[in-house]
Parts: C-alpha cells; structure tokens; sequence
C-alpha cells in the first residue's frame, strides 16, 4: 500500500483525501494560464474574443475570464435560446445565440433578451428569418441578427470535410439570405460567422486512432486558404451589396480555441470565439504550439477492489456527445498510468480502473479523471471545486447547480 500511497502524493489527490467524493474542480491557475495563452493573438492582432458559454457551463468562471480578459473579452457565444435569456437576465451584455432556432419559441425568447440586452440570433435559412421577423415585428423590438456562412472544405468533387451546419456555402447565398432580412424591419443583420470546424476542432497529435494524425494535419494546412478566400469572399460580397449596417456596427466571427493563432491573422475576422481551451477537457489535448495546461477534473472514491491491479470507483459514467467512441471516456490521471477497463469502460453507477503495475489504492482513496469535453460535467455537477496555489477554496455554482436548464 505504501507504493499506493506515494502514487497519490499529486498535490491534487492529497487534498481530496478528506473529501466527499465524487467531486470536481477546476484548478484556477492553469484556467488563467489557459486564457492568457488563448487571448495572447487575438491581443497581438488587434480582434475581440467572445466565450462559448457551451464549453464553461459555469457564470463564475465566464465572470472570470472576462474579469481578467483586459478588456479583450467583449460578448458570450450561447447554445440555446433559453440560455441566452438567462445570460440576459444575469445583466450579460453582447449575446450572439450561435447556432439556430428551431421554431417561434425561441425568436419569442430572444426577443424577451433584447428587452434586457443585445442578444443576436443565427440565421442560415429563410424559416428563420420569418419566425424571428415576425416575432420581432409583434413586440416592436429591433432583433440583431446574423448569417452563419458554411466554410467545411470540399477539395475533391462531393467529399465534404467538416461539420454538416449551414447550407450556406458561397457569397451568392449569403447575400440571398441578407437581402432577405433586409426586408424585415425589425431584424438587423449585424454579422457572419464563419466557424472553420475542420481546422479547430482537429488536435494534430490525438491519443487515440493516432495514425489519423498525419492526415488531419494535412486536411488543417490544406484547407487553410480556402477558410481564407471564403469567408473573405462572403464578408466582401455583402459589403459590396450594400447589406453591411450603415453605423458600422457590424463583427465576422471565426475559429474556436484550437484555431486562435491561426483565425487571428485573418483580416476578415473581428472576433474570435474561445472556449474549450480554457477547461480543456481531454478531447483539447494534442494541439501543436497551444501549451495548455488541463485545468478541470473529477475525483472518484474507490468503493470496492475487485481484485489485484483493480479498483471499482463509484460514478464515473460521464460520457461526452459526439461520435461514440473510447476517446469520449473520462481519462483517469491519477494514479498516473490507470487506464479504463475496455469491456466496461465509465459504467452507469461505478467505474472499474485498471492500476499501473505496483500500484494499489484502497477503499475511500480518490481516483482523478479528466472529463472527455470541457462543458457537459457542469451538467452532472452543481458546484465545481477551486483549487489555487496548492489548495482547494471556493466553489461555483455550475449551470446545474444554478437550476439553468439550456434546454427547457
Ligand atoms: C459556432 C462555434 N464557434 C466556435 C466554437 C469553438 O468553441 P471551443 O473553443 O469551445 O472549441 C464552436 C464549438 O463547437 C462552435 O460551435
């Protein structure tokens, strides 16, 4: 057991030794780190950054980061409508829902939020045009608005390399969509968007199906200038068109955290959108020159030791969305070279982990994972832990915690 013991002298697993677990926790010093890093070429390049409130999940954390932006954090990228009237309520300024309604409801919500503050929607059909026109239009209330331009790279023929979002792919749609709002009095078209998926969401040296690796940093390089050209291309066509706001008033948002260095040299670009960079959830790692530190974790308690090499911990099963696979299991840290049982993986009610060789750990010891994605363990979770400068403090409500439901 002593070698148990040493295994768990990280500063971490120490503290939680007296704990109630399962508990989680963000260590706050390599959050800052995390932000300072992400915001350095928005700062050098002269773009605003807005948070994807998607990947924190957590106010007193987006607080943070804005807290300690320098002023460069100018407005939150929300996921839902409902979120972005709580966001609203909360006293948030310069909204932009990115991604799109899906009936009257929403378009009702968001205008509840322009009574509050500036809270943008998403736009890439005419549906929406029409379910947020007429719900402005019926409260009188001026609702911001903006196009999400498709950017996913088709390099060869009808292969389609990216996410499967907006349909509007060329300067002609954009400018089709624009005119249309155009037509609505109470909608103003206020920017693009134009989320390069393929580029910032592709680490270059993923842990698991690492052969795909050289691929994907070959679909990144390749299909840089063309991000370039067309979001470049859509931005001008609406100048062009005469369909910019005549105040000037008007941002073209790009990239995600795994893309700021890139995305801030594109002088198309106004803003950039960071988020999973600052809790990086193990699904972040492997991005070439972002030295991001992991800064959100969970501790499990063994509950059983099924035999030798294992442990059973209680909870666990926080599986992240996306495609199905191993790479969207939490990752166990601590011990240092535990590892998932493949046939059971993180189970419903319990977890088995496999210890490294020489390692045990007894009933009650804490086992540390890493979540798979930044934002969905403030689901699971109502607070999250502090830590900083060696020792666990203060706590902060997460969206669970806060009775925030996103989604109704
Ligand atoms: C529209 C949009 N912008 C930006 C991002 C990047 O966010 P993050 O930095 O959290 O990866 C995402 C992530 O899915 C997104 O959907």
């Amino acid at each position: 057991m002593a070698e148990a013991r040493d295994n768990l002298q990280s500063p971490y697993a120490s503290a939680l030794r007296d704990r109630p677990l399962p508990l989680a926790f963000v260590d706050v010093d390599a959050f800052d780190h995390n932000l300072a890093r992400l915001l350095l070429p928005a700062g050098l390049h002269g773009k605003r950054v807005r948070l994807a409130t998607k990947s924190l999940r957590c106010p007193a954390l987006v607080d943070r980061a804005i807290q300690r932006s320098g002023g460069l954090i100018g407005g939150l990228m929300t996921f839902t409508a409902r979120e972005t009237l709580l966001w609203a309520e909360r006293g948030a300024a310069d909204l932009l829902l990115g991604y799109p309604i899906g009936g009257p409801h929403d378009a009702e919500l968001l205008v509840q939020a322009n009574r509050l503050t500036r809270a943008a929607a998403m736009i890439d059909a005419s549906q929406h045009v029409a379910w947020l026109g007429q719900a402005a239009r019926a409260a009188q209330v001026k609702l911001p608005v903006w196009l999400d331009l498709d950017l996913s790279w088709r390099p060869f023929g009808g292969t389609h390399i990216g996410v499967r979002r907006s349909p509007l792919r060329t300067p002609q749609d954009v400018v089709m969509l624009a005119r249309l709002i155009a037509e609505e009095p109470f909608l103003q078209l206020r920017g693009l968007m134009g989320y390069e998926a393929h580029v910032a969401g592709l680490p270059d040296d993923g842990r698991l199906a690492s052969w795909q690796n050289p691929m994907k940093r070959w679909i990144k390089e390749r299909s840089w200038p063309d991000v370039l050209v067309r979001r470049g291309e859509a931005v001008r066509a609406l100048r062009d068109g005469g369909l910019l706001p005549a105040d000037g008033d008007w941002s073209c948002n790009g990239g995600g955290s795994g893309s700021v260095d890139r995305t801030a040299q594109d002088p198309s670009v106004t803003e950039i959108t960071i988020g999973s960079g600052l809790l990086v959830g193990h699904l972040f790692d492997g991005y070439r020159g972002l030295d991001l530190e992991p800064s959100l974790h969970f501790a499990l308690a063994v509950t059983r030791v099924p035999g030798p090499g294992l442990v059973t911990c209680g909870g666990g099963g926080w599986i992240a969305s996306g495609s199905a696979g191993a790479d969207r299991w939490p990752m166990p840290v601590w011990p240092a070279g535990s590892t998932l049982v493949a046939v059971e993986g993180a189970g419903e009610v319990q977890t088995p982990v496999s210890l490294p060789s020489g390692i045990a750990a007894d009933i009650g010891d804490p086992i540390v994972f890493r979540p798979a994605k930044s934002g969905e363990l403030a689901e699971v979770f109502t607070e999250y832990a502090l830590w900083s400068e060696g020792a666990l403090g203060a706590r902060a409500a997460t969206y669970r915690g806060l009775g925030w439901s996103a989604w109704g």
